[in-house]
């Protein structure tokens, strides 16, 4: 490297930057328990606190940015609450939608979001239709997302068309347009990945924080990009 200067990955951005930052957004309960709030509150304050640090990643020069909305396990939860999430998802996108366009974020959906109400299936559909062509950015969300079912999928996908090896497994992911994942935080103090991007994780950099997501913002997300900044990544070499 000549004059101190940082190489530049594809994006433009210094190559400490990185390229796909994925996050399980955990904590919204807590957050409007200590409050007195319903949860709902919390979900509600979690989805603003997606909105700041989406704009943070993009200012950052990163590349695509990974949200765990909903996993394959949270049908688990109460009706109620599975209705005040699909609501708030509704909301979000009918909100967001022109914005992310004009943004040039490109939409795009992990895991299998038929399973929500046709209606808001369909909006989803129409969303990731509307900003395919978009390059500036990828806002990745997981929706009915589980680690093990997709690698599952995948293996199934590469066994039919004719070799299971490593390769064929990546290619048939959801994450296969992705950059490889360079970041998974967690939020809320929870040290576990509740079936996020199993595979993809194999050599992530793992950053787990107590701020409890709706209290997460653009200062903490350039905090967690400042400690990626500062760690050595080997893959198992030297
Ligand atoms: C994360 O917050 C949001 C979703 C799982 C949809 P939680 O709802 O899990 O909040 P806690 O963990 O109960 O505080
Ligand atoms: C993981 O959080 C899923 C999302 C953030 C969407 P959970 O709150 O569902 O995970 P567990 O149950 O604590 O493992
Ligand atoms: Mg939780």
């Amino acid at each position: 490297m000549t004059s101190g200067a940082q190489p530049a990955s594809a994006g433009g951005a210094p190559a400490s930057v990185p390229r796909h930052v994925a996050i399980i957004m955990d904590g919204n309960g807590r957050w409007a328990k200590a409050r007195g709030l319903p949860r709902a509150a919390g979900h509600r304050a979690g989805a603003e606190a997606a909105r700041a640090v989406l704009r943070a990643a993009g200012e950052a020069g990163v590349q695509c940015l990974t949200l765990y909305a909903f996993s394959s396990e949270n049908w688990r939860r109460p009706a109620q609450e599975i209705a005040d999430l699909t609501g708030l998802l509704r909301f979000y996108i009918q909100r967001e939608l022109s914005n992310l366009h004009k943004e040039g974020i490109r939409l795009k959906i992990l895991g299998d979001h038929n399973a929500f109400e046709a209606d808001v299936a369909k909006m989803v559909d129409k969303a990731v239709e509307k900003t395919a062509a978009n390059r500036r950015m990828t806002l990745a969300i997981a929706l009915n997302y589980g680690g093990r079912s997709e690698i599952v999928r995948a293996a199934r996908a590469a066994a039919a068309a004719g070799e299971i090896d490593e390769e064929a497994i990546e290619r048939a992911l959801d994450t296969s347009d992705l950059p490889p994942l360079d970041l998974l935080i967690r939020t809320s103090g929870e040290h576990r990945l509740s079936n996020f991007l199993l595979w993809q994780a194999a050599y992530a950099e793992l950053l787990f924080v107590d701020t409890l997501w709706p209290d997460f913002d653009g200062d903490a997300l350039r905090a967690a990009l400042a400690d990626y900044a500062r760690r050595e990544r080997r893959y198992g070499g030297l």
